[in-house]
């Protein structure tokens, strides 16, 4: 029996929760799981927007059968072709052979290399209707939100944004469908975890859509993962403003990379000076440890960021290169940045951070220190001076 939420009269939301993927995109962790959402209206003529990942696909296809009974599917809306999304067009198109299948210029050649289909196609343009009887439709463009093909369908009727990726949350829906039918505290990480990767190098193109979507009233978001946006949309089109323009709230995020614990100890006692002038969100990372996406989220959160490495070969210790290579390639931008670490024999991580910093346009704060074995008093002493410098930036960008 299909498991169907009613957006409004005739729209229904089919949504599969995985909990059996491990990463998101073969790289993303999912300890939470992921959603996809498919959505079907049934209007005089009825229509699909966007399906699955290919294992639900049969599933997908008896829910469609069950709701739409003798009825056949007239249109199916391709919004993304991202295979986390157009995993089951094969089976549809099968069910339906006589489908129409509705996408931009961009979408056919992908649906084409991905699935071999070059049929049955209706191309719609920026602003385009599809009427289905009481229903209309209506199509924007968002380029990169998150491939170039990225659409969104406006629900000129009922007022729905079928948003695709944009606005979209990794964590299965536990019961809890709507925004107000579920604790949306527990749902912020995963929103911002998956904005910061999935979306955040697209900042720009972000903006274009929020600045386009502006003028239309919407009553529900409906994005392609995660919780249905209705009581809270306000709050999520500020947070994508915010994250989209690279905004950072006051807090610092310490990462360090360290082998034998003493860059380590260096990060314990900047955290505890920034607590001690008077900063009040605090997080400490070992960069071999936790998952880059779990640390990206949070220097996407805050404004502050100090990084410390070990030397390692002559250079910087590989995972802290690692999570500097992803954060170069979001290009984010306004932050505050402090600089320490380990020298040992030959030294290397310092300077790399510093190089970061220059490429990144990060903005440095207080001087490096880099302990040449284990922190001396007077190394320690440098770590309050950073500490202090970052937390009078921060309480000055408060002001
Ligand atoms: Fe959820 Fe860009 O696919």
């Amino acid at each position: 029996m299909a498991l169907k939420v009613k957006l409004s009269e005739r729209v229904y939301w089919l949504g599969f929760n995985d909990r059996r993927k491990h990463l998101f995109e073969n790289q993303w962790p999912l300890e939470k799981g992921v959603t996809y959402n498919a959505y079907l209206i049934d209007d005089e003529k009825t229509a699909l927007i966007d399906t699955a990942e290919a294992p639900f696909s049969g599933e997908l296809v008896d829910w469609i059968q069950e709701l739409l009974g003798e009825k056949t599917l007239d249109y199916l809306i391709i919004n993304h072709m991202e295979p986390d999304h157009s995993g089951a067009i094969k089976e549809v198109v099968q069910a339906y052979p006589n489908v129409i299948i509705v996408g931009n210029r961009k979408t056919f050649p992908i649906l084409e290399g991905f699935y071999g289909i070059t049929k049955n196609l209706h191309e719609v343009s920026e602003g385009d209707n599809l009427n289905l009887g009481k229903h209309t439709l209506q199509f924007f463009m968002i380029p990169m939100v998150h491939w170039p093909e990225s659409m969104v369908t406006y629900d000129v009727t009922d007022k729905i944004l079928f948003s695709n990726d944009a606005f979209g949350s990794f964590g299965t829906l536990n019961g809890g469908v709507f925004d107000d039918e579920l604790d949306l505290t527990c749902f912020n990480e995963e929103i911002r975890r998956y904005y910061s990767n999935i979306v955040g190098k697209y900042g720009a193109q972000v903006q274009k859509a929020l600045s386009k979507l502006s003028g239309i009233e919407i009553k529900l978001i409906a994005p392609s993962h995660g919780l249905i946006w209705r009581s809270q949309i306000p709050y999520i089109i500020e947070k994508y403003n915010n994250w989209s323009t690279h905004k950072g709230e006051p807090g610092v995020v310490v990462v360090f990379g360290s082998m034998y614990g003493n860059t380590e100890r260096m990060a314990d006692y900047i955290a505890r000076f920034l607590i001690e002038a008077g900063v009040k969100n605090v997080k400490v990372y070992d960069s071999a440890k936790t998952h880059t996406s779990y640390i990206i989220n949070d220097i996407w959160k805050y404004k502050g960021v100090i990084f410390g490495s070990c030397a390692y070969n002559g250079g910087i210790f590989p995972p802290m290169a690692h999570l500097m290579s992803d954060l170069e390639h979001y290009g984010l931008r306004e932050r505050y940045l402090g600089v320490f670490g380990s020298a040992s024999w030959g030294g290397g991580g310092v300077r790399a951070i510093t190089k970061f910093a220059d490429e990144i346009k990060w903005d440095l704060v207080g001087e490096s220190v880099e302990a040449r074995c284990a922190p001396s008093v007077s190394d320690v002493e440098r770590c309050r001076e950073i500490a202090n410098a970052m937390a009078a930036k921060l309480l000055d960008s408060k002001q």
